[in-house]
């Protein structure tokens, strides 16, 4: 197993916070130049830039959700930084509603907000990387989906589909790509200790939530990280096409 990142460059989408920050650290740590993607939060991009090993490292900005800043994000990397031998497709958000509580108009700015980031930025930006990594002979992607995709999310529905869509791009791409080298793995958390998930984990759901699993909490960021590396190391080429499991023997599939 390769133990060592030196020469690959990882573009870590959402790295400014949460799961994305554990990855790009965990990457750094073995030797890779990281790309440290954020979109608002500039403060906490330099933080993670700022705490990675190695100076080898560059924030990079674009709101996944606009086709025209993803396009002009990987124009620039492409111009500045050559290669993208790893994309992790973290960036995300999760939004909740009561469907039963909006109007037609609400629901479907609510869907198309999530779809837009969670899936069709994923998408769009998956396609422009993958022309760079097939004219450089080959990669690896891995997309950070959800147990809620198979779970449901009755609190927040868009996101539930949109990350069984992210399922489902990933296994295609999976097979479409493998004759390209580009070998694409999905990895499906349960609840993990994020900004995203403060409000409801310290709510009245919070306890309930961390007992779903028999270890009685849910995962930290480090977790999903290592995971990521595994799965970009050298040795895990026939698992392209997977759907990994991390959530605490929360939600059991066979
Ligand atoms: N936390 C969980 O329980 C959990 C469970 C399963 C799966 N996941 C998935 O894991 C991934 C990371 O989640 P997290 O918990 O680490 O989230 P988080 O702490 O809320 O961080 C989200 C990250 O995504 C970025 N982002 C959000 N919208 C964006 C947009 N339109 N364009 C570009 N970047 C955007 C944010 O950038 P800025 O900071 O610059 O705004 C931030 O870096 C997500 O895909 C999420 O669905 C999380």
């Amino acid at each position: 197993m390769e133990s060592s990142f030196t020469d690959k460059t990882v573009l870590v989408t959402g790295a400014s916070r949460g799961i994305g920050k554990a990855i790009a650290i965990a990457f750094a740590e073995a030797g890779a130049k990281v790309l440290v993607h954020y979109n608002k939060n500039n403060i906490a991009a330099e933080e993670t830039l700022a705490e990675l090993t190695g100076n080898q490292h560059k924030l990079i900005q674009a709101d996944i959700s606009d086709p025209d800043s993803v396009y002009e994000m990987v124009e620039k990397l492409s111009a500045e930084n050559g290669k993208i031998d790893i994309l992790v497709n973290n960036a995300g958000i999760y939004e909740e509603a009561n469907m039963l509580e909006l109007s037609y108009e609400e629901f479907r700015e609510y869907f198309s907000n999530t779809m837009n980031t969670n899936l069709v930025g994923v998408a769009n930006l998956s396609f422009l990387v993958i022309k760079e990594m097939i004219g450089a002979g080959g990669g690896k992607i891995i997309n950070i989906s959800s147990r809620g995709a198979f779970r449901g999310e009755p609190f927040a529905l868009a996101y539930g589909a949109s990350k069984a869509g992210m399922n489902s791009f990933g296994q295609s791409l999976a097979v479409a790509l493998a004759s390209k080298n580009i070998l694409v793995y999905t990895i499906a958390p349960g609840f993990v200790e994020t900004d995203m998930t403060t409000e409801i984990l310290q709510g009245t759901r919070g306890d309930a939530i961390k007992n779903q699993s028999p270890l009685h909490r849910v995962a930290r960021p480090e977790e999903i990280a290592k995971t990521v590396i595994f799965l970009a190391s050298e040795g895990t080429e026939y698992m392209t096409g997977c759907i990994v499991d991390i959530n605490g023997a929360s939600y059991l599939r066979s």
